[in-house]
């Protein structure tokens, strides 16, 4: 029989651009208010890697430069490794979680993995807002197929993708990401149960042409992305074994902090146990997951044995959940 080979999140860290973009920008843009936003969104900043934005005009970052998903996912990845004290030469592979990539061609993971000097391979994973987690149940199976270390980056710059003219969403998207490094062990390992979903039919209710903004039919992705997240966190749990009493936090991806707390009461977890930095970060798509985990990781609510529910879903429509055992 072969030996166990689990693996465990062994390092973390994120990066985020330094312009804070507050509700009252968007008050110059559209007819909207700060009080609506935070009231529908939950949302009260979040950061631009570009702008200032003018209306119609959606910025183009050049790419690998300043500004872009490329940087973040370098400093993120960069701090991560020296958080997990490994080298780059012992990452076996990075897989970069990203809806906003640089370039069609290459894959943006291909730049930041010579910017890190990374060793081994290096790959794009898009599945949008729930890119983060397929990447962690990916690195996992990569792992139990013989890689030694993936550093798994979730990073974004939605605001390339944003449409500014558009006030039913424009205040949602922030730029971001962050980086965990994941680790073999030779016992069972953190990750305890999964759930990957996706459905192509739901294309039009959440997408971006290239080149183009972000269109997006907010209140029926609100209505689905309840329903996919309960039942996709349903799956996980049950295929852990564990209920939702045995979670210590869970960490939903951070669309709407309305989303968060209604899938929280579905599931019947107290809104305490929610990580949440939307009100901070808005909505950062891959990035948003690793930004609310390692918030919570650096905010001392993650103690060696916890289990975390990680949830998240976005355009395709995609969804994917993992309950998965803190500790290194
Ligand atoms: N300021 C003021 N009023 C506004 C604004 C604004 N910025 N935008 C819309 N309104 C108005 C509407 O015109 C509407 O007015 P009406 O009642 O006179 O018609 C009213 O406010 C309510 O609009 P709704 O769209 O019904 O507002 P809702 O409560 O649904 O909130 C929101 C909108 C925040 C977008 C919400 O639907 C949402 O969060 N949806 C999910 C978004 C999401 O999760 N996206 C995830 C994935 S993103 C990705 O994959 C990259």
């Amino acid at each position: 029989m072969a030996a166990t080979r689990g693996c465990v999140i062994t390092g973390w860290a994120t990066a985020l651009p330094d312009r804070v973009v507050t509700n009252a920008e968007f008050t110059a843009l559209f007819d909207t208010s700060d009080e609506w936003i935070r009231d529908r969104s939950g949302i009260a900043e979040r950061r631009h890697a570009t702008g200032p934005f003018v209306a119609d005009q959606p910025p183009l970052s050049p790419p690998g430069g300043v500004g872009t998903t490329g940087a973040l996912a370098v400093e993120s990845g960069r701090a991560a490794m020296a958080s997990a004290g490994v080298d780059p030469s012992d990452i076996g592979l990075l897989m970069l979680c990203t809806t906003t990539p640089d370039q069609t061609i290459p894959a943006t993971s291909a730049p930041v993995s010579s910017a890190l000097d990374i060793a081994g391979g290096a790959m794009d994973l898009n599945a949008a807002c729930a890119g983060f987690t397929y990447g962690l149940v990916a690195a996992a199976g990569l792992i139990s197929m013989g890689v030694d270390r993936v550093l798994l980056i979730g990073a974004e710059t939605l605001t390339r993708a944003t449409n500014f003219a558009d006030r039913s969403n424009a205040f949602l998207f922030g730029d971001g990401a962050g980086a965990v490094v994941v680790e073999a062990v030779p016992a069972d390992g953190a990750l305890l149960g999964w759930d990957l979903g996706v459905d192509g039919r739901l294309q039009g209710i959440l997408y971006a042409d290239l080149g183009s903004g972000m269109v997006m039919k907010g209140q029926e992705v609100f209505r689905r992305a309840v329903r996919a997240t309960v039942e996709s966190a349903t799956n996980s749990m049950e295929r852990a074994k564990v209920s939702i009493s045995d979670i210590a936090v869970f960490v939903p991806h951070q669309a709407n902090s309305r989303i968060m707390t209604a899938v929280a009461s579905r599931l019947g977890l107290p809104p305490e146990r929610i990580a949440s930095v939307i009100a901070t970060t808005g909505n950062t798509s891959s990035a948003s997951i690793p930004l609310a985990l390692v918030d919570a990781a650096e905010g001392g609510r993650l103690h060696d044995g916890d289990l975390v529910l990680l949830a998240g879903f976005g355009g395709g429509m995609t969804w994917a959940s993992a309950v998965w055992r803190w500790g290194r």
